[in-house]
Parts: structure tokens; sequence; C-alpha cells
């Protein structure tokens, strides 16, 4: 009897600006310091995106690197999902933007929007469509460049973010290889907690709007933070138990890279030691869509991921949204 094909991740890449902007360059902009950064949330420093460079930029550098890392050429690729929430124009999509940028003739090509959830959002639909057969070759691409929706004079927002793009090439695996659940969910209760109000259809953008900032993201950040914490554990145990996996069983929890301190809190409640959470928080701030790729490309890299290991990721993020996928390493 054939094994079940599951959906499994076969190539990784990232596209990352260069330009470092640093605790201490903020403290000569606005009323902060490095200390109150790095205890509230343990970011030192976050990338941030050249003028030139656009969403799109940077997710199409990002795929191309997952396709070299996957041995496959871009002419393969049948399905490209962006997951941004900062797309290089209302529309077209930034997915059809990377799709003729890299010359991937034969894919279609969508947008996902789920802010900072949008890459395991992304990763566990593009699952689905590989597991049925549908789909044989997909760039799930997380890319967001949040600094070009954050207000600058707001400090308890601005140190938070930062820009960037991570991808991987999803392609047919057999058991017992490949993404084995997901959980997402959503409360648009939620929505008024973390949000970019203007911009849109209810305040579409005008000099008023602009002035008042009302293009920018706000945050009622103990609120999120209340969440997060709560969420991230509660959403890693769903897919866990949706899997057959113990919590201990984990060789590597990749969270969403938004504050050390939420988490600290979900390993705690994972009862896993910092040894198995892979943390990059400190160099990149949180890069909404791209923060879950760009730390997976990280663990890969730095050889924390073998073949074989039992892998959680785990989002949170504006909607309210969440979800968290368990994936059994491919190669
Ligand atoms: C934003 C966050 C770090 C703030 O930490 P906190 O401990 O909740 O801090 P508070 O909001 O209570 O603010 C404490 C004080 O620090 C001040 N403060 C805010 N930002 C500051 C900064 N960058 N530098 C110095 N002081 C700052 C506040 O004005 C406040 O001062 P006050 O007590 O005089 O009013 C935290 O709430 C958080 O991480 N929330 C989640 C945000 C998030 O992850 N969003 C993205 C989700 S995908």
């Amino acid at each position: 009897m054939r094994s079940k094909v599951r959906a499994g991740i076969v190539g990784v890449g990232v596209g990352i600006p260069e330009p470092v902007l640093t605790n201490h360059d903020l403290e000569q902009r606005i009323d902060t310091s490095d200390e109150w950064i790095v205890t509230r949330t343990g970011i030192r420093e976050r990338r941030v995106a050249p003028p030139d460079v656009a969403t799109s930029d940077l997710a199409a550098q990002a795929a191309h690197q997952a396709l070299q890392n996957a041995g496959r050429g871009a002419e393969e690729v049948d399905l490209i999902v962006v997951a941004t929430a900062t797309p290089d124009m209302p529309w077209p999509s930034t997915a059809c933007l990377v799709q003729a940028k890299i010359g991937a003739v034969r894919a279609a090509a969508f947008d996902l929007n789920a802010v900072c959830s949008g890459f395991v959002y992304a990763l566990w639909m593009a699952a689905q469509a590989v597991e049925t057969g549908a789909y044989r070759c997909v760039l799930v691409i997380g890319a967001d460049i949040l600094s070009r929706q954050v207000n600058w004079e707001d400090r308890s927002t601005c140190v938070l973010f930062g820009d960037g793009a991570g991808a991987v090439v999803l392609a047919p695996v057999e058991e017992p290889y490949g993404v084995l659940s997901g959980v997402l969910g959503a409360d648009g209760t939620g929505a008024p907690l973390l949000n970019v109000p203007a911009g849109g259809t209810r305040e579409p953008l005008s000099p008023e709007v602009i002035a008042c900032k009302r293009h920018t993201i706000h945050m009622r950040g103990r609120e999120v933070f209340k969440f997060a914490v709560t969420i991230m554990g509660e959403v890693s145990v769903q897919a866990l138990e949706k899997a057959g996996i113990a919590p201990e069983e984990v060789n590597l929890f990749i969270p969403h890279q938004a504050n050390i301190r939420i988490i600290q809190a979900a390993a705690e409640r994972l009862n896993l030691p910092m040894e198995r959470v892979f943390v990059n928080v400190d160099r990149y701030g949180n890069t909404s869509a791209a923060s879950i790729p760009i730390a997976v490309y990280e663990a890969w890299e730095q050889g924390r991921l073998k073949k074989g290991d039992l892998v959680v990721v785990v989002g949170f993020g504006a909607g309210l949204t969440w979800g968290a996928c368990v994936i059994r390493w491919a190669y």
C-alpha cells in the first residue's frame, strides 16, 4: 500500500534588507532607551528596507533562494502564496509581481492577509492544496515592510517592527515527513486592538487622514500582550494534540518573533526549555508575516533542523488571528 502523501518543506530562503537600525539609533530620534526596549521586548536591532525596495523585491529574493535550496526551477512552481499586510500596491497582488520577477510562468498567484499570522495561515492552506494532489510545487512566502506603516513618532510601536521576507517550497513528501497538522483561528472583535485604521475603503487616504497619522499602525499594546501570551501556548497545544504528538517530543519550537517575554510565556505553557525554542527577535524585531519563515531559514542554516525533527511553528497577530502547524522536517 502506498503511504500517504503529505506536504513537506523542501527548500527555504530569505530576503533581508541590509540597513540595520539599532536601539541606540532610535535613542537619537525618540524618547526611548536601549534598556527599555531590551527589557520589555528583547529587541536590539531591526532591518529597514531602503526607499527603493518594495515587498515584492524581498519576497522574490527569498523565493529565489528557497527554489535554489530545493533544487527546483521557477518553471516548476504551480502556486505562489504571499502572506503580507504591506503589499507593493493595493492591487494587483504582490504574489503576481513575484511571479513575474522570478519567471514562474506556470504558477497561479495570490496574496493572503492574516497580518503576523499570515505565514502560518498560508502554510496550512498550501499544505492542503499539496495533499489533495492539486498542486505539486508551491512557494509560500511571508513578506512585510512594516517600516512604511509605522508612525516613527510613536515610541510605543515604532521600536517593535522591522522588515524582511522568508520563503519555503512545499512539495509532496512521503510519511512520516511533512506538515502533520494545523490549527487556525480568528476573533474579529479584537480588530480595534491592532490595526492601520485608514488607507482602505472605510477611511480612504486624504490630507486629514495623513495629518492625523491614521494610515499608520495603532496598537493597544498591553491588551495585545495579554492575548498573545495565552493564545501562543493554547494553539500550539491544539495543533500538537491534532497531530498526536506530546509537547516533550518537540525538537524545535519556532514562534512568531514579536517579543521575548511572549515567547518565554508560550514555552513555559508547553514546558519546553528555551534551548528548544528558536529566538532571533533581538536582531530583526517583529517582521510580521516574515518572522516565522526567517526563523525557519536561520534554524535550518544553523543546523538546528534535521531530517525527522518535530517542529512547531506558531503565530498570532492583528485580526485578531492565530495559528500553529506541527511539521516533521523533511530534509
Ligand atoms: C508594547 C509593549 C512592549 C509595552 O510593554 P508594557 O510593559 O506593556 O509597557 P506599557 O504599555 O505598560 O508602558 C509602560 C511605560 O513605558 C512607556 N513607553 C512606551 N514605549 C516606550 C519606549 N519605546 N521607550 C520608553 N518608554 C516607553 C509608556 O509610555 C509607559 O509609560 P507610563 O507608564 O508613564 O504611561 C508590550 O505591551 C507588548 O509587547 N505588547 C504586544 C505588542 C505586540 O507584540 N504587537 C504585535 C503583535 S503581532
